[in-house]
């Protein structure tokens, strides 16, 4: 059946039926690859619907799960004293209580997911998971293939020894070292202490990938929806 697209984006959970109305207006929904108008009607189970380049997310459920790539200096807390941009800025319309899954530093960038599903965040949270991530990092110096093999077999940090990571993609320009690290656990700063372990410490940190869900060419300080297969996979992680 037909209906308004406010109506359906609306009902998806996806925004508010007046920030439907302005993503329309602004032309950043699609249907079947044509740009809509305001007024416009579509039939959700039968055409394709694009939100600012995301499908139609139907909830699954009552809850909403998105990826962010994060810019540097947003804050991943719900207040800052300081009056900092938060992530929550960038998520606002929106609707839900969202929470991050996790945290990454004010300098850190890249993935990070937000959703409503406290049950999800709770599991995800739990070391028992492991979930996987992925960070491009720049260091200061040339780091030694000794080094990078202390990195990858685990070194001694204040909180204990870490469990093995695995380092690829190295390389060496303008006086930094370019290297992708994956770890299976999330402490606190753990790349930024883990560099500075082996006396070079990180100058960039972006994480490209959480899970099985890469930042790809998503714009720094935008977000997607989850589509319904990537949020069946998160659950059953
Ligand atoms: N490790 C860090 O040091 N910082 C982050 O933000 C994430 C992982």
């Amino acid at each position: 059946m037909k209906e308004r697209l406010q109506k359906i984006i609306a009902a998806a959970g996806m925004a508010s039926r007046r920030q439907a109305e302005s993503w329309i207006s602004a032309g950043e929904v699609t249907v079947d690859g044509v740009v809509a108008v305001l007024g416009d009607k579509a039939d959700p189970l039968r055409q394709r619907i694009l939100i600012r380049g995301s499908p139609l997310q139907l909830r699954s459920g009552s809850h909403c799960y998105i990826l962010v790539n994060k810019p540097v200096g947003v804050m991943c807390t719900r207040f800052d004293p300081q009056g900092r941009p938060l992530i929550f800025d960038l998520v606002k319309e929106v609707p839900g209580r969202l929470v991050t899954v996790g945290r990454l530093d004010m300098t850190t960038e890249g993935a990070i997911l937000l959703t409503d599903d406290g049950e999800l965040v709770h599991r995800l949270a739990h070391p028992r998971f492991q979930v996987k991530k992925t960070y491009l990092v720049r260091a200061r110096g040339k780091i030694s293939p000794a080094d990078i093999r202390r990195l990858e077999g685990g070194l001694v940090l204040e909180d204990g020894p870490t469990a093995p990571a695995q380092v690829d993609h190295v390389r060496f320009g303008g006086g930094h070292t370019w290297l992708e690290i994956t770890l299976h656990e999330g402490r606190n700063r753990q790349v930024r202490r883990m560099l500075e372990a082996v006396g070079h410490p990180v100058s960039r940190l972006k994480r490209i990938c959480y899970a099985f869900l890469p930042i790809g060419d998503l714009p720094s300080g935008h977000y997607r929806f989850l589509t319904a297969k990537e949020i069946a996979r998160l659950k059953n992680l």
